[in-house]
């Protein structure tokens, strides 16, 4: 299950290929009779060949690092997210079969999110708390299909309120002590529904202690809470607005309740707070755009640290590589050792399919 990832830098899954121009290419200014530069360190030489770039290696990609997110929608059609291409909206019996795909295919873990039909969307997110909302049937479809793979549900009220935001309003202003009630709630529902891991993305105040006290009340001790805890109020969760119909309905922006990008210390006090409260589990998001946040996180408290790769982040990768401006492969894999190497334990990724698929090939 575990393989030493593919090399970013070549793309070559057995890595082969690459090689045996090396000895001319390492002692190249020796064969031209070029004066030689008698360096006793030549951080070239671990490089020349395919086995010792393995041997050295740092760092490892495998499919138990992944999490897959995926959009559940009514009906029984699936629809093409038009920013996020190569993503759709599935019917609750398509998320089953996906389910099944990623435990044949290793991944650990799936996140539902959903699609709300307009008509239910309401100021107070009311269809949230109703136990056979979208997500909730997910939940109990894939726990009796697929038993064995873990299932992590969104908690915050952005799907299906009217106005787009997390929380609820008074005029301009999100509600935080309100709105955390009403999160309990939602949390309580999906524990109920059978959620293995309930992941609060609305980043008001207080809400993991609040809901891991609800949880413990209620027998949920077992339900783990991975926190996004450092949430930055992010551009590039355009396309995913996209996908759960929420850019339509947002009023504004989110910027009293995400964290402001120019922000590193602020993570770690949302950490460290998230943490206190009862997070099992801890993220960073966006992803490549915060890579100095995860490695301080990761650093400052060696707790589970997750990084969220977001639909802008996939739709900016895959875009250029359908435009064939980047090989979408490589940039992909590259950029997942790189949530790797800033110290992630695991990703959340559009790509989890496709970079699983690659990783057992090379099994
Ligand atoms: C909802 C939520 C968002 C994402 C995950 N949960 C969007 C937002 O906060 O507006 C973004 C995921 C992505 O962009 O892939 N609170």
């Amino acid at each position: 299950m575990s393989v030493k990832n593919p090399s970013p830098f070549t793309g070559h899954v057995n890595g082969h290929a690459a090689g045996d121009a090396r000895h001319a290419a390492f002692h190249g200014s020796a064969r031209t009779g070029a004066a030689s530069l008698g360096l006793t360190v030549r951080p070239r030489r671990n490089r020349q060949s395919e086995w010792a770039r393995r041997l050295v290696r740092e760092n490892t990609l495998s499919t138990n690092d992944l999490i897959w997110p995926l959009f559940v929608i009514e009906g029984n059609q699936s629809q093409d997210v038009a920013s996020m291409p190569g993503v759709q909206r599935l019917p609750i019996e398509q998320v089953v079969a996906e389910a099944r795909r990623a435990r044949d295919l290793d991944i650990p873990a799936v996140a539902l999110f959903p699609y709300t039909d307009p008509a239910l969307r309401d100021p107070e997110g009311g269809e949230a708390v109703n136990p056979d909302n979208l997500v909730c049937r997910a939940v109990r479809a894939i726990k009796a299909a697929v038993p064995d793979i873990g299932v992590v549900t969104d908690v915050a009220l952005d799907p299906y309120t009217s106005h787009g935001h997390d929380g609820v309003m008074d005029g301009d202003t999100i509600l935080n002590d309100e709105t955390v009630a009403l999160l309990v709630a939602q949390a309580m529902t999906l524990a109920a529904a059978g959620a293995d891991v309930i992941a609060p993305s609305d980043m008001m105040d207080g809400r993991v202690g609040a809901i891991r006290a609800a949880l413990d009340q209620a027998g949920y001790a077992d339900v783990q809470i991975m926190a996004y805890a450092a949430k930055y109020a992010s551009a590039f969760y355009g396309p995913f607005r996209d996908a759960v119909g929420s850019n339509v309905t947002l009023v504004g922006d989110k910027r009293t309740y995400q964290m402001d990008p120019a922000n590193s210390d602020e993570a770690l006090r949302e950490v460290a707070l998230d943490l206190e409260e009862g997070a099992d589990m801890v993220m960073v998001k966006p992803g490549l755009p915060y890579l100095d946040i995860i490695h301080r996180v990761k650093e400052t408290f060696g707790v589970p640290t997750f990084a969220y790769q977001v639909s802008g982040e996939y739709a900016m990768i895959e875009g250029a590589a359908r435009n064939g401006w980047i090989d979408g492969d490589k940039a992909m894999v590259e950029s997942l050792i790189a949530f790797k190497r800033a110290g992630a334990d695991g990703i959340l990724t559009y790509f989890a399919p496709r970079v699983a698929a690659m990783l057992k090939a090379v099994k």
